[in-house]
């Protein structure tokens, strides 16, 4: 039976600084619940698809598996970008802090990095809790199905496409990094961050 996904409604009501209501709508109505739309499609296809048919220059499996993918991580990225705005930037606290500052030196070592990451990258930059190894990392994504680490649990997402910031800024990324910034929303990070490390270990 194929899984439906449902889209979610943006989490926060507030004005961004910077980003305008245009881009967001957008962002949110068009593009996100489009992935979330194109998954539930390719769920439904791959119920009949012809699997004895599989071949790996051109199969409809094939094409359908590759595409899966993509929507998938386009919702799940984009919700976990969402997730985190609409704050009022500041820092993060507690125990997520406190990692933060143990793996990348202090705060304002790991924000360099996040903000140069997305200067770098043509998709995503997401700060990470790697469940392979327990440290968090700053990842860095071309597109939604190239550069995710498998086991790698997504803590602050930065969308760096285009879509995400042409409208309000033209192509000065580097004013809507730091806008972005401004607008974080540490609470639903560190209570994500917060309840994967009271998960109990896994054995090897
Ligand atoms: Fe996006």
């Amino acid at each position: 039976m194929p899984h439906t996904y449902n889209p979610k409604d943006l989490p926060f009501k507030r004005k961004l600084i910077g980003i305008s209501e245009k881009t967001m709508t957008i962002h949110h109505d068009k593009l996100y619940v489009g992935y979330v739309n194109k998954r539930n499609e390719i769920e439904k296809k791959l119920e009949t698809v012809d699997r004895s048919a599989a071949n790996a220059t051109y199969s409809d499996l094939g094409e359908l598996k590759r595409q899966e993918s993509f929507a998938a991580n386009g919702q799940i990225l984009h919700e976990s970008y969402f997730n985190v705005l609409g704050g009022e930037g500041s820092r993060a606290s507690g125990a997520l802090l406190k990692k933060i500052e143990e793996n990348f030196g202090s705060y304002e070592k790991w924000e360099e990095d996040f903000k140069a990451c997305g200067m770098a990258a043509r998709g995503w930059v997401v700060l990470a809790y790697d469940t392979n190894d327990g440290y968090l990392h700053n990842y860095a994504a071309d597109s939604h199905n190239t550069g995710g680490i498998w086991g790698a649990i997504p803590i602050v997402v930065l969308d760096v496409y285009e879509h995400a910031y042409f409208i309000d800024y033209g192509s000065d990324r580097k004013a809507y990094i730091e806008d972005y910034m401004k607008n974080l929303n540490w609470q639903p990070a560190e209570h994500l961050y917060e309840s994967l490390v009271k998960l109990p270990a896994h054995g090897h």
